[in-house]
């Protein structure tokens, strides 16, 4: 299964996909069409998109933002049908690669507290949680986690097989 999903860069044209698919993934952020134009029109900005080209498919996005050496991952949702396939690793791990090639050290993100999923998620891919704001989310309210890994440079550039964070 996991064979047929190719990554590439999103675009304005995916749009209306990714849209459809947020609407699945409630642990997703909410964002509008114009939070994905200005990602999609930011120079500094990482859009991803996993498709299945088999049944030319969205099966998941990943919209992030690198700004100096710092890089944060914004939004991301694997589809309900492709979860646990080993997409959203795909996905996190291309992002780590561009955002370390060029030239970040760190990624952040932040996730709702009460998303264990997502929290687990990003825990096996070598996230650690670094802090909590209280009552960052609305509707339904809920605490931010703030979520760190650090980009190791190396031979072998950023790997993510599940090790931990150096
Ligand atoms: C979180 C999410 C992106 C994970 O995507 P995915 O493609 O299913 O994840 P992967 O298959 O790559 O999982 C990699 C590892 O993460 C962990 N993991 C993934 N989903 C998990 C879950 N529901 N519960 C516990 N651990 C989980 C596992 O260790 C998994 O490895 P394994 O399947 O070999 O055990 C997906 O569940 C999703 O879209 N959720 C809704 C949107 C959301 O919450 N986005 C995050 C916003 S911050």
């Amino acid at each position: 299964m996991e064979e047929k999903v190719i990554l590439r860069p999103a675009t304005p044209d995916d749009l209306e996909a990714i849209l459809a698919l947020q609407q699945t993934a409630p642990g997703a952020a909410s964002w509008q069409p114009a939070d994905y134009a200005n990602a999609f029109a930011d120079a500094a900005g990482l859009c991803l998109l996993a498709e299945d080209s088999v049944r030319a498919r969205v099966a998941g996005f990943l919209v992030g933002r690198l700004a100096a050496d710092e890089a944060e991952i914004l939004n991301l949702a694997v589809a309900p049908g492709y979860r646990r396939q080993g997409i959203g690793r795909r996905l996190v791990a291309e992002a780590l690669a561009v955002a370390r090639q060029r030239g970040a050290e760190k990624c952040w993100l932040e996730v709702r507290a009460a998303n264990r999923a997502a929290r687990d998620f990003y825990r096996a891919l070598g996230f650690a949680e670094t802090s909590r704001r209280r009552g960052y989310y609305r509707d339904p309210e809920d605490d931010g986690v703030v979520c760190l890994r650090l980009l190791a440079a190396g031979p072998a550039g950023v790997s993510l097989q599940g090790e931990p964070a150096p």
